[in-house]
């Protein structure tokens, strides 16, 4: 919850979440951290409250990985560029519109030697960071298949002179390492004929042949993330049958993965298990389980760009994770490893800065939940947000008040033991506490020493 929202939203959209909660009490005194108060909360927002959805909602925090032929050229081609979305400078929306499909697959396939890659440093880096999962490019939507594959040779290893499964290599270490591996994959296919001749029954069987691979070669699978109904729209788009049997299709073959809302309705929709805005937190997304995904350049490139120079502060990237969790969602940080297979430097070093972060606070994160009974006194230049989990509730201060003045905070609960700064480094936090029609309210001064990104204070209430 964010103290700088216009008044009168912020009033409606704390009411709305307190109404919603307090229904589901049945009109019993809320007990804000008991579980089965928590469970019965992420039911009411249409959040599959099962195993499935478990290591979703306690995640929070994941890693996109955009890495495919496209790759290759970094955004430019023949001395033209950046084309943008880099990631589809083949076909930029149409096949063929920048790049002729056989050049492409002749010239660009036959260049693709990222001998850089190594997933243990892939991995390592993602994990220091704190992300939990990683969501990668198995087939984008120039159809080139990153894992060895039966069904074509427009595959990492039959048409490269990499000649390494990538994606098995990345799969095997995310599993050695406790990372959840996500296939991305693509709907739509720029090289399939059968898609851009319109025969969709027998792309249909490709296409099941291939994520049926993915499942048998590459899993467990806990999560997969489909694209691109819109370059097949004369057939899917807003088909919602035909998204009802790809979600059965996968379910039949792996019954508890998880799948995101973009097959039928696309994006935004209310198919599959969550929604995955691009680029944006504020959306409908708070009604269930949501998943914001971000570009680490401020525009919509998702491929690496040759010499970018507009990454992402990792600052602003901290307040997004702490945004997200505060609504129940998770934040994922998008990176486009370069044509010799690593990391950008920049992105390396934003991940640096959020990996200190997150060791220190992340227990305010991990397996949160949001905490509605937390109300920011608007107005001032005191931004905070809140989560909490079964015995604390913690606040996110983002921008503290002036040096002579106070963040207020009123809580709908009372018995405050204590509040503690999370980083034990920083010190001790002066507060005054009071209670006020049922509520505390809680005067946090600004501490002597602060966090750069965000001060993370843990509440403690007596039971
Ligand atoms: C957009 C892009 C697509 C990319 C996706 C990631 O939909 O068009 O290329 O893979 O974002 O969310």
């Amino acid at each position: 919850m964010k103290s700088n929202l216009p008044r009168s939203k912020f009033a409606v959209l704390v009411f709305a979440t307190l109404t919603a909660l307090v229904g589901l009490a049945q009109a019993q005194e809320p007990n804000w951290t008991n579980a089965a108060y928590q469970d019965a909360a992420w039911e009411g927002r249409g959040c599959t409250n099962d195993a499935r959805g478990q290591w979703f909602r306690d995640a929070k925090f994941g890693a996109f990985i955009h890495f495919g032929l496209y790759s290759e050229l970094g955004g430019y081609w023949q001395g033209k560029g950046p084309y943008d979305p880099s990631e589809q400078i083949m076909g930029l929306g149409q096949r063929e519109q920048v790049i002729p499909w056989e050049q492409y697959q002749k010239e660009v396939g036959g260049a693709f030697n990222p001998t850089n890659f190594n997933a243990k440093e892939w991995v390592s880096l993602v994990k220091k960071a704190g992300q939990k999962y990683i969501i990668v490019t198995t087939k984008h939507h120039d159809g080139f298949a990153m894992f060895h594959t039966a069904t074509t040779r427009f595959n990492v290893v039959d048409s490269t002179p990499f000649a390494r499964d990538v994606i098995k290599e990345l799969a095997d270490e995310c599993q050695r390492q406790g990372i959840v591996f996500c296939p991305y994959y693509s709907l739509g296919d720029w090289s399939a004929a059968d898609v851009m001749d319109r025969k969709f029954a027998s792309y249909q069987d490709y296409m099941r042949t291939q994520l049926q691979e993915l499942f048998q070669n590459y899993g467990p699978i806990k999560m997969i993330w489909l694209d691109n109904y819109w370059y097949v729209k004369d057939q899917w788009q807003n088909d919602l049958a035909h998204a009802k049997e790809l979600y059965a299709f996968i379910h039949s073959i792996s019954p508890n993965t998880l799948i995101d809302d973009r097959v039928g309705g696309g994006a935004g929709s209310t198919d599959g298990d969550y929604t995955t805005p691009e680029n944006q937190l504020e959306g409908a997304r708070q009604s269930r389980y949501f998943e914001v995904v971000m570009s680490d350049t401020v525009d919509d490139n998702w491929g690496w760009v040759k010499n970018a120079t507009n990454y992402r502060k990792p600052g602003d990237l901290i307040c997004n994770l702490i945004d997200c969790a505060s609504k129940g969602g998770n934040f994922v940080l998008n990176v486009g490893p370069t044509a010799s297979g690593e990391f950008p430097k920049e992105h390396v070093a934003i991940l640096e800065v959020i990996g200190k972060w997150t060791s220190i606070n992340g227990e305010a994160i991990y397996g949160t939940t949001p905490a509605p009974e937390c109300e920011v006194e608007a107005g001032g230049p005191f931004v905070c947000y809140s989560t909490k989990n079964a015995r604390n509730v913690f606040l996110h201060v983002t921008n503290w008040p002036k040096e002579d003045g106070a963040g207020v905070v009123r809580i709908a609960r009372i018995g405050l033991v204590g509040v503690e700064m999370v980083d034990g480094a920083l010190g001790k936090v002066e507060y005054g506490s009071a209670v006020e029609d049922g509520k505390t309210v809680l005067k946090i001064k600004k501490p002597a020493q602060i966090d750069p990104y965000a001060t993370v204070l843990r509440l403690t209430f007596r039971e």
